[in-house]
């Protein structure tokens, strides 16, 4: 096992993922490919389903967030694990509607969708809209009353809360350009201006703090204060809100110094707190809803390159520089996040070399990780990076006009192909002039 236990050897002391040999997938797919072991994210969504419902009873819903993996395949997959899903845009509305998904379980997010959005996603019947601030609620309501109907919403609230976790992804701070901040007084404004709203049923509240965090006291302190502001909403308005949304953002084991978070643990030890501010503030428990995105998709995948030009500068560094990189997984690039990668086909071999990844664009900071532990590379060797799946494929670009890898998913010793790979026809074929 390395890392996740579907990374696995074989005897020919080759990568396996989900039991496949990843040599051999490399040969039969081309690279770069992203592998994704369907196996591992069905069981993160039955872990989370289950953990959800047992912690905070029957109607708790955990949604996947649906930024961190998107194609169609991927909506059929939540779609039969019975999730519900968290959009943020109209191309992801109109993925999962290609893909059949339940649109009265889609949750509408978004800082700023358009007046297009808005009519798409209510012309599909889009269960629920986030709303994130009083110009969106307005521009809602006027569509709701234009059309005749009630549209269910959320309001995105912003606790205001540290995660302690990479700058970049913290969203949850008062001066977040998400939602509306209780400290500051707008988030109560907003919740007054959404029961008297027409058209509106306001049926919740959300909060999303950060992604990538490893500690609970983050989670705890913010349905302390969302409860808390629960509480407060019945006291002022007389309104009872049924629904609170605690947003996604456990962290994911990445490398071995990351530690693996149990997330049925973590849902229970969440909603234990949950139950008890419910308690202290007098009032009966919301229907909890959750929105992982990352620690369903992300250990399940994994990215196989081939090792082109190897050079080592004496004195300075080695580079290893592969058939991807910033395109396919920007993630280096743009926070520094760290990863583990080995040579497919020597897998058993320790890793005992230290090498910068590098991608094949025109860009120095096209790199995959800096001082990498990783096995002695040849041109011509299979390098795969493990635990790719959340937020590659969905970040991935066609910088320097390289085309996009496919996805492929494997499972029971079989392969298919999920996404097909990009072609040179298919980075011409929107060209006009
Ligand atoms: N809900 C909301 C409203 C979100 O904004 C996000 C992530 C999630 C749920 C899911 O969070 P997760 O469980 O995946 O942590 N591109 C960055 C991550 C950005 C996360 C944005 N929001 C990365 O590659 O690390």
């Amino acid at each position: 096992m390395i890392l996740h236990k579907h990374f696995d050897t074989n005897e020919k002391g080759h990568l396996t993922i989900g039991g496949m040999d990843a040599v051999e997938l490399a040969k039969e797919y081309g690279t770069p490919a992203y592998i994704l072991d369907e196996e591992v994210i069905r069981e993160n969504c039955r872990a989370y389903k289950k953990a959800a419902t047992d912690a905070f009873g029957e109607d708790a819903l955990p949604l996947y967030a649906s930024k961190a993996l998107c194609f169609t395949g991927v909506y059929r997959i939540a779609a039969e694990e019975e999730l519900g899903v968290d959009c943020v845009s109209g191309g992801e509305l109109f993925t999962a509607k290609k893909a059949g998904f339940p649109a009265e379980r889609i949750y509408f997010h978004g800082n700023n969708k358009t007046d297009r959005d808005i009519a798409d996603a209510m012309d599909m019947g889009v269960g629920t809209f986030v709303v994130d601030n009083e110009d969106e609620l307005a521009a809602v309501s006027a569509e709701a009353i234009r059309r005749g109907i009630t549209q269910r919403i959320l309001l995105r609230i912003t606790p205001g809360i540290d995660p302690h976790t990479h700058r970049a992804v913290i969203t949850g701070n008062v001066d977040s350009k998400f939602g509306s901040a209780i400290a500051t007084g707008q988030a109560m404004r907003i919740v007054k201006k959404a029961i008297a709203a027409q058209g509106i049923e306001l049926a919740g509240l959300h909060c999303h703090i950060g992604s990538q965090i490893f500690d609970i006291e983050p989670f705890a302190d913010a349905a302390d204060i969302m409860i808390r502001f629960l509480a407060t909403i019945k006291e002022e308005c007389g309104y009872h809100i049924r629904e609170l949304n605690l947003g996604g953002g456990l962290g994911v084991r990445y490398t071995e110094y990351d530690r693996q978070i149990d997330y049925a643990d973590a849902i229970h030890r969440i909603a234990a707190v949950v139950k008890e501010f419910c308690g202290k503030s007098g009032i009966p428990m919301p229907r909890v809803i959750l929105e992982p995105g990352r620690s369903l998709v992300a250990a399940a995948g994994a990215t196989l390159y081939t090792v082109g030009s190897v050079k080592e500068i004496p004195g300075f560094k080695n580079y290893i520089s592969v058939d991807g990189g910033m395109p396919d997984n920007p993630r280096y690039a743009l926070y520094q996040s760290q990863y583990t990668a080995l040579i497919a086909n020597r897998a058993t071999e320790p890793r005992e070399y230290r090498a910068t990844l590098a991608g094949r664009c025109c860009e120095s900071g096209d790199l995959l990780g800096e001082n990498m532990e990783i096995q002695k590379a040849q041109r011509g060797d299979i390098l795969a990076v493990l635990v790719t799946g959340a937020y590659n494929h969905s970040m991935a670009s066609n910088y320097n006009r390289l085309p996009r890898p496919p996805v492929i998913m494997v499972k029971n010793g079989e392969a298919r192909v999920a996404v097909r790979r990009e072609t040179y026809e298919d980075l011409v074929a929107l060209d006009q002039l």
